[in-house]
């Protein structure tokens, strides 16, 4: 899998198409895709031109999607990943991840009310599993994995499975560099993935906090890119791989496409590493709320450990 790939949440219609072209004209070999961001078929009509026109070969681009809250019963699984397929023009996938630990009964995109959530007891994380199981077995996605699992969920995975989960692609970045997590992952013999690496700043305002903090102008990140004569997204991305974690920065612009790949050239000496794991606050761009609400059976407490 390649370390670096190209992130398309928040990459609009009409940008994306362009986005994923360029990146895989720089060089990118892993693009990463949900059914959420509403966008796939827009990724796909990029697929169908770059395998079309000869600028890459299928088996040569490493393509990752998610199962959205929607389809986590088991018989739901299947057709969530061949809408997927469909839609990215593709017939298996690389990749095919559980998106959250989090249900919502089918046709719901965002659940709000008490009746559009599942809990934990109507559709146990193992129904899932078993759905992604499936899903290999037909060789419809050759990897299965998951997303913003904690230590918990992922050991309830382990009680159950057939096939063992072999990716967790969680927010990391030096504000949340989650030391035990990621350990945890690697001593089960599971990757991991950064997602928003950047700290995912063309986030909608209504998921934004006003006072986050800006992780592409924090000064040590300043100062270290200076020092390696890069720009403070490569040194981000940079903190990724040195830590054997494959990360996914978003972009639509090709300039920035084409940086970002690059810093998989820059190595951070063991001290700046230090440095950027001591910036560790805790802090969540993503931090969940948008699944919490009075009516949720879901609580923030569950989804993270502290
Ligand atoms: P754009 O798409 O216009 O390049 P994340 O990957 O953490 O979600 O962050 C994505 C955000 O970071 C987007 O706003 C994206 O804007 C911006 N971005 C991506 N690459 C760079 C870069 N090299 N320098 C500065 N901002 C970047």
């Amino acid at each position: 899998m390649p370390i670096v790939g190209l992130g398309t949440w928040k990459s609009k219609p009409g940008e994306v198409y362009q986005a994923v072209l360029w990146a895989l004209e720089a060089g990118y070999r892993h693009i990463d895709c949900a059914a959420i961001y509403d966008n796939e078929k827009e990724v796909g009509r990029a697929f169908e031109e770059a395998f079309s026109s000869g600028l890459v070969k299928r088996e040569e681009v490493f393509v990752t999607s998610k199962l959205w809250n929607n389809s986590h019963r088991f018989e739901d699984v299947i057709p969530a990943l061949k809408k997927t397929l469909e839609d990215l023009r593709l017939d298996y996938l690389n990749l095919y991840l559980v998106h959250w630990p989090i249900a919502f009964k089918q046709g719901v995109g965002f659940a709000r009310t008490r009746e559009e959530f599942y809990t934990y007891q109507d559709v146990p994380l193992a129904q899932t599993w078993a759905g992604m199981e499936e899903a290999k077995a037909q060789d419809l996605c050759k990897h299965i994995g998951m997303s913003n699992f904690n230590i918990s969920k992922l050991e309830e995975i382990f009680k159950t499975a057939k096939e063992e989960p072999e990716m967790n692609q969680i927010e990391l970045h030096p504000y949340l560099p989650q030391e035990k997590l990621v350990n945890f992952c690697q001593s089960k013999g599971m990757l991991v993935t950064a997602y928003s690496p950047l700290g995912s700043g063309d986030r909608a305002t209504s998921i934004k906090k006003d006072d986050e903090p800006n992780l592409l102008e924090a000064e040590k990140i300043k100062e270290i890119a200076s020092k390696y004569q890069c720009t403070p997204a490569q040194v981000l991305i940079a903190f990724s791989i040195a830590r054997n974690i494959a990360v996914i920065p978003k972009s639509v612009n090709q300039g920035r496409i084409s940086e970002n790949l690059k810093a998989a050239k820059i190595q951070l000496d063991g001290s700046d590493m230090q440095e950027l794991l001591n910036m560790d606050t805790h802090y969540r761009y993503i931090d969940g709320s948008f699944f919490t609400n009075p009516y949720s059976p879901y609580s923030l407490e569950d989804l993270w450990e502290k």
